[in-house]
């Protein structure tokens, strides 16, 4: 069968990776895919929703999966559903649990899920009143899409104030800061939960441990992700049956029910663990409508089970029927990131704040064959040279038996990668 991808970042790249080790799959495009995505796939520039279906409906892709959230909030499963061509990903009216963070919130109050303490705003200086009659940390998050950057955790009255300026007044993040959600801040251990389900039936998958922070120590500015490791140390059954009974089923349920929407696909469940008295308590601090970049790139080769089958049952209403199996060893994601270096007109910072493109990468044909590298910003120059083209450029997955294994092995294969300016973070996975 032919299968396409939608996407062009590392998540992307492993989904594809997934989807051509399928016996099933004769044939792996990508719309439209990078540099490192087309050494194993065939990539097609297809910029627009319109221009994938057409595509589609003409090579007869038997089954389109998408990574990012940005097509699925565009609705590309409702224009391929018209159009009756097979996609895995949630519908326009789903994505708004993405797409709006103020909306998500508000549903989930609804429903009784755990979330922080919240409210939203369209007003500044609404959002500045409330900030200061709180007695405790927040954290300012723009309503819409603002590619992982968009949640601003403030230690002080002052930084937080600071952030109701950037998101809504100087719109850091576009028309994404036309509401912000101001919540409660959590302290507690990060987990990123995920499931697939068919709007009825939910399975749940593994869980990874995600850093967004751009430097060691969880310091510096939020990323869209600098590297990632599963299996999750705090995640055992028990405590997935409570996330499956506290949050996703009446999530999907509650959505179905009250909202009418019919929730296809992958649901990630950003979660804050809280210990109370005996109870851990999975407060949700954001939901995406998709798999998670860089926890794709862990998850995905910890899948034994086909995704092509898993996609299928999905689409077809019988995921009930599914067992997806996984493997128990480690994997462990570092991402390489375009850091400081000089430009003509002085410094670049490096990623998430500005970077230069066109660099050189070196060292790729060295890393060693049971490792598992994923691109994200990589392009060929005009001479044919790999070279950068974003902040995040490339990530090496490794694998071992324990965390501390792959961790190692995953710092070694990295330092022989090279391009000027490269930064990585050294301490992920170091527990
Ligand atoms: N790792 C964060 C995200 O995918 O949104």
């Amino acid at each position: 069968m032919k299968v396409l991808v939608v996407g062009t970042g590392g998540r992307d790249h492993a989904i594809a990776w997934k989807f051509g080790r399928s016996p099933r799959v004769s044939r792996v495009f990508v719309a439209h895919g990078n540099a490192g995505i087309a050494r194993s796939a065939e990539c097609v520039n297809l910029r627009t929703i319109e221009e994938m279906a057409d595509f589609a409906e003409k090579e007869r892709i038997d089954l389109t999966f998408v990574g990012p959230e940005k097509p699925l909030s565009a609705g590309i499963a409702d224009l391929f559903e018209s159009r009756g061509l097979p996609i895995v990903g949630p519908d326009k009216k789903a994505s708004r649990l993405e797409s709006s963070k103020c909306d998500a919130k508000e549903m989930m109050r609804e429903l009784a899920i755990p979330v922080p303490e919240f409210e939203n705003f369209s007003e500044p200086d609404k959002a500045r009143d409330y900030i200061r009659s709180l007695g405790y940390p927040v954290v300012v998050k723009a309503d819409g899409l603002a590619a992982g950057k968009g949640s601003l955790v403030c230690d002080s009255v002052a930084e937080a104030e600071a952030a109701v300026r950037q998101i809504m007044e100087e719109r850091a993040f576009g028309e994404a800061g036309q509401r912000v959600v101001v919540e409660k801040r959590l302290y507690g251990r990060e987990l990123s939960f995920f499931c697939f389900t068919d709007g009825y039936s939910i399975v749940p998958m593994v869980a990874a441990q995600d850093y967004k922070r751009a430097l060691e120590n969880d310091e510096g500015k939020n990323t869209g992700g600098m590297g990632s490791y599963s299996p999750h140390p705090f995640l055992n059954e028990a405590l997935v049956k409570t996330i499956m009974s506290r949050v996703a089923e009446p999530l999907i349920n509650g959505v179905r029910e009250k909202y009418s929407i019919v929730y296809r696909g992958v649901l990630y469940l950003g979660l804050m663990l809280v210990e109370k008295g005996d109870e851990v308590i999975p407060y949700v601090l954001e939901i995406n409508i998709r798999l998670g970049d860089p926890e794709a790139q862990v998850i995905l080769p910890r899948l034994r089970t086909d995704l092509v089958d898993i996609s299928e049952a999905i689409l077809a209403g019988r995921l009930k029927s599914m067992q997806p199996e996984w493997d128990p060893d480690y994997r462990l994601c570092l991402i390489a990131t375009s850091g400081r270096t000089k430009g003509k007109k002085g410094w670049y910072k490096g990623y998430p704040d500005r970077y230069k493109i066109g660099v050189p990468i070196e060292g790729l044909d060295k890393i060693d064959e049971n490792c598992l590298v994923f691109h994200s910003g990589t392009e060929l120059d005009p001479s044919g040279r790999l070279v950068t083209t974003g902040g995040r450029v490339l990530c090496i997955v490794s694998s071992g038996k324990t965390l501390a294994a792959a961790r190692e092995k995953a710092l070694l294969e990295m330092e022989k990668v090279g391009f000027e300016g490269i930064y990585y973070r050294k301490d992920i996975g170091l527990e």
